[in-house]
């Protein structure tokens, strides 16, 4: 993978790569500019990028957890520690900062905006007016970074404005914009008085792409009502006059080689094995993800109560294993999430526990890569229960870890991944019994059910990798300046860069 990364580098003449993220990929700990510990951060952001820059030997401009008396740009970091790939240059932001623009605006405001959970998002003008400035200050970084020529990335809702501040600073040079969550539509988009900033600071990029052509459909829609923009939405365009802000569906992928080689591993084998023999049933199913309330963790325990009530056979022979990765834990809606969820698996065990042993297990952590594939190699189904996710890369995660070809992945209509995943038991978070049902049906799979379904998973999860991904996101940009415009060949049913809406979207 990473070879094939740096050969699409080469191919499309880029000379250097600025990735941009609110998050930095290593949480860091130490005082001052002395770093000791660099632990990774965990988010499908992360995962889908670091091989990139890795590959390329770029520089990630992002925040590293740290909350000082004062912001500033901090310094520079070869990561990862041990072994050195690429550059992080670290953002240190004041307590004020942190609270107003990162748990404030950005946490409190355009992420529930966005999954449009829009009971939950808070409109405040200080808020904003700190949003305004970080993304100002991280717009500086980028450009000193940059030097005048680099492919600048921007990621994610955080940093919507730091395409457009380029621009104005002056900057000539090529930006790409991603979102990783969804986009909302124009009736809850509506709400947020900075619409318009939001969507300007984002036509400040050569290309703006998000995982689905729903989210595509609903941001062309934005604009076009908002801005009064010139939109070919059939080819997904926006005229700027002197520029055209490309707009493209790119749904990330995964490195499935790494997965799937991980999985043979001998070692991850033996620890799968020991897992299955300590949780000491016949069916494991597992759920794994940031404690967040888009990742509908009590629904979920909602239908496995139901599973337990309606399914008695199934009472001692399957056990469930939520990791729950802490996640914004100064957030109050995180806490009283998190206080629910221990509330209800305390209460599940209280009703279903029996000889010592407990149908749900909990774990407040987070796994490091080799304790996931291991955990996802011991489970027989995989159970994401989203209420809204821009995509899931667990779903995809556990596919490419099957290497037997069995498993079962149950997932939810509502995460982005549903779209791409044909083979998957899909099901409604939002209604109890279909959970029960569907993990029922999970556990009860015969091994030729199964194995048919995960082949149909596989193929798709291993040809839109995360090569293709990236390839997609260089031809979206070698359209624009008429550099390379192969780099968009994809040999399979449909070309990297090739995910343009097909209708005009009717709301
Ligand atoms: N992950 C991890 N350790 C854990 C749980 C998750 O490293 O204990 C990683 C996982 O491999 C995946 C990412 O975190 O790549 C989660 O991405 P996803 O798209 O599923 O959700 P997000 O957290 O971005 O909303
Ligand atoms: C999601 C977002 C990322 C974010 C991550 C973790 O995956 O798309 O941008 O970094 O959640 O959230 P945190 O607030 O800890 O950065």
């Amino acid at each position: 993978m990473r070879k094939l990364l740096e050969h699409q580098v080469r191919r499309c003449g880029l000379n250097k790569l600025i990735v941009l993220s609110n998050r930095a990929p290593f949480v860091f700990k130490g005082e001052n500019m002395h770093i000791t510990k660099a632990a990774r951060a965990v988010s499908g952001l992360v995962s889908a990028l670091e091989p990139i820059t890795g590959a390329c030997g770029g520089t990630w401009v992002g925040w590293g957890g740290r909350v000082a008396g004062e912001s500033r740009v901090g310094g520079r970091v070869a990561v990862p520690l041990d072994r050195p790939e690429y550059t992080v240059r670290e953002m240190v932001f004041s307590r004020q900062e942190y609270q107003r623009y990162y748990h404030g605006f950005a946490n409190d405001c355009l992420w529930p905006l966005f999954h449009c959970f829009l009971e939950k998002a808070v409109f405040d003008h200080d808020y904003w007016q700190s949003y305004v400035r970080v993304n100002c200050k991280f717009a500086e970084a980028a450009a000193a970074e940059a030097d005048g020529d680099a492919l600048i990335w921007v990621h994610d809702y955080h940093l919507t404005l730091v395409p457009g501040m380029l621009r104005d600073m002056g900057y000539r040079g090529q930006i790409a914009f991603f979102c990783h969550i969804p986009f909302p539509p124009l009736e809850i988009f509506s709400a947020l008085p900075w619409g318009e900033d939001i969507l300007r600071g984002l036509l400040g990029s050569d290309l703006v792409a998000f995982h689905l052509n729903g989210y595509v459909e609903n941001f062309l829609r934005v604009v076009e009502k908002q801005l009064q923009a010139g939109i070919d939405h059939g080819r997904g365009r926006i005229d700027r006059g002197e520029r055209t802000v490309r707009v493209r569906a790119l749904p990330i992928g995964i490195d499935y080689r790494e997965f799937e080689a991980a999985a043979r591993r001998e070692e991850i084998r033996r620890r799968a094995a020991e897992i299955r023999r300590r949780v000491g049933v016949d069916r494991l199913v597992l759920s794994v993800e940031r404690l967040d309330y888009t990742k509908g963790i009590i629904e979920k325990l909602q239908g496995i109560e139901e599973f337990f009530s309606s399914c008695p056979q199934h009472r001692n022979r399957v056990a469930f294993l939520q990791v729950a990765v802490p996640s914004r834990t100064e957030v109050q809606t995180y806490a009283d999430l998190r206080s629910s969820a221990e509330e209800m698996v305390s209460r599940i065990n209280g009703l279903y526990a029996s000889n010592w042993s407990t149908p749900v297990k909990y774990m407040f952590k987070a796994f490091n890569r080799d304790e996931l594939v291991a955990h996802y190699c011991a489970a027989d189904v995989c159970l994401v229960t989203s209420l809204r996710d821009g995509l899931n890369l667990v779903a995809k995660e556990y596919v490419a870890s099957r290497v037997a070809g069995d498993g079962v992945l149950v997932l939810s209509t509502f995460a982005g991944a549903a779209e791409q995943l044909s083979g998957c038991l899909p099901v409604n978070p939002y209604d109890r019994v279909d959970l029960a049902e569907k993990i029922n049906k999970a556990v009860e799979m015969a091994p030729a059910e199964q194995k048919l379904r995960m082949a149909t998973l596989q193929q798709s999860v291993r040809h839109y990798d995360l090569n293709w991904w990236w390839q997609g996101v260089l031809a979206g940009l070698a359209r624009n300046t008429g550099s390379p415009a192969g780099a968009g060949k994809g040999e399979g049913p449909l070309a990297a860069g090739e995910f343009v809406p097909k209708r005009r979207p009717d709301g």
